[in-house]
């Protein structure tokens, strides 16, 4: 086995489609969430959101939605995933309450404006300081605001362990892989800092109160329809990438059968691909 990339830098623009499709098969699974939330913040009250690295604003657009009165900001690095979000903001009718700021985190963090609501998805791992991340989103907030972050969860598992091809457990294989990696895209932030991440204890540290952990699951059984299947292909094909040189030459080839669209095995015609995950919301509220 060679020892993989040259780098770990993510082409964002690039991971678009996969992005947007990936949260709207995941919505059903946000729905839950965003209802959730409104039970901790009265919708009444909240009148500004910010969703921090928004992407492609899949899930600005539940907040909007679970939140009629708010005025919700989609704030990313990644100018063309916020024209995805702006395109689907002005599609779904919300573009009068939906805007999109351009900001390079941590440090246009401070220049965001208050909020009631900050959204922070799959987001802040990717900030070398977290804690110091955290601790300057909460004090973006209104008092009584809340600050909402998902991390961790479970990974998606979408095969049975023997699925008949290759060496059974492939999907724990490429996942133990994919952790190494993102080990090293750690690493390699700037400024990073090794951190515990128990996020309950970092939101408290930065000053929050903690208002509740839940974790939400997406079960999509087999067999799943197209669309979700062509995600299955978009996310497996990601993964190979940044498992590559970090999976035996056996692994890496069933991984090209799965990606094959005219193989009988591959994820776009077996029957038995299924789509499970679990999003963990941790949430704080400033006093
Ligand atoms: C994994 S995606 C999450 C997208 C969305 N929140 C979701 O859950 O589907 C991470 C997002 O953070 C943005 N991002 C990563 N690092 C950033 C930085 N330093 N400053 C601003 N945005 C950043 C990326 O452009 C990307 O849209």
């Amino acid at each position: 086995m060679s020892n993989h990339h040259d780098s770990t830098h993510i082409d964002w623009d690039e991971l678009g489609p996969l992005l947007e499709r990936g949260a709207e098969v995941q919505s059903p699974l946000y729905r839950q969430a965003t209802d959730w939330l409104r039970e901790l913040v009265p919708a009444g009250g909240v009148r500004r959101i910010l969703d921090i690295g928004s992407g492609p604003g899949v899930i600005t657009g539940l907040l909007a939605e679970a939140f009629p009165y708010a005025e919700v900001v989609a704030v990313d690095g990644t100018e063309p995933l916020l024209e995805r979000a702006a395109a689907r903001a002005a599609r779904a009718g919300q573009g009068d309450r939906i805007r999109t700021r351009t900001a390079e985190l941590p440090d246009d963090m401070a220049d965001l404006g208050e909020a009631d609501l900050i959204w922070a998805g799959g987001f802040v791992h990717h900030l070398g300081d977290q804690r110091a991340a955290l601790g300057t989103l909460g004090r973006l907030l209104r008092p009584g605001g809340l600050l909402a972050v998902v991390e961790g969860g479970l990974p998606a598992r979408h095969l049975p362990r023997d699925f008949g091809i290759g060496r059974p457990g492939l999907e724990s294989r490429v996942g133990a892989a994919v952790e190494d990696w993102f080990a090293r895209m750690r690493a390699e932030l700037p400024g990073a800092k090794d951190e515990v991440e128990d996020w309950r204890a970092l939101l408290a540290a930065s000053g929050l109160t903690p208002s509740g952990t839940r974790s939400f699951l997406l079960d999509v059984p087999a067999p799943v329809p197209l669309s979700v299947r062509e995600q299955l292909v978009s996310a497996f094909a990601w993964q190979r990438r940044l498992v590559e040189g970090l999976l035996p030459a056996d692994d890496i080839a069933v991984l090209d059968r799965l990606l094959d669209p005219e193989d009988a095995e591959g994820l776009l015609q077996r029957s038995d691909a299924y789509l499970l995950t679990a999003r963990t919301l941790y949430t704080a509220r400033r006093d």
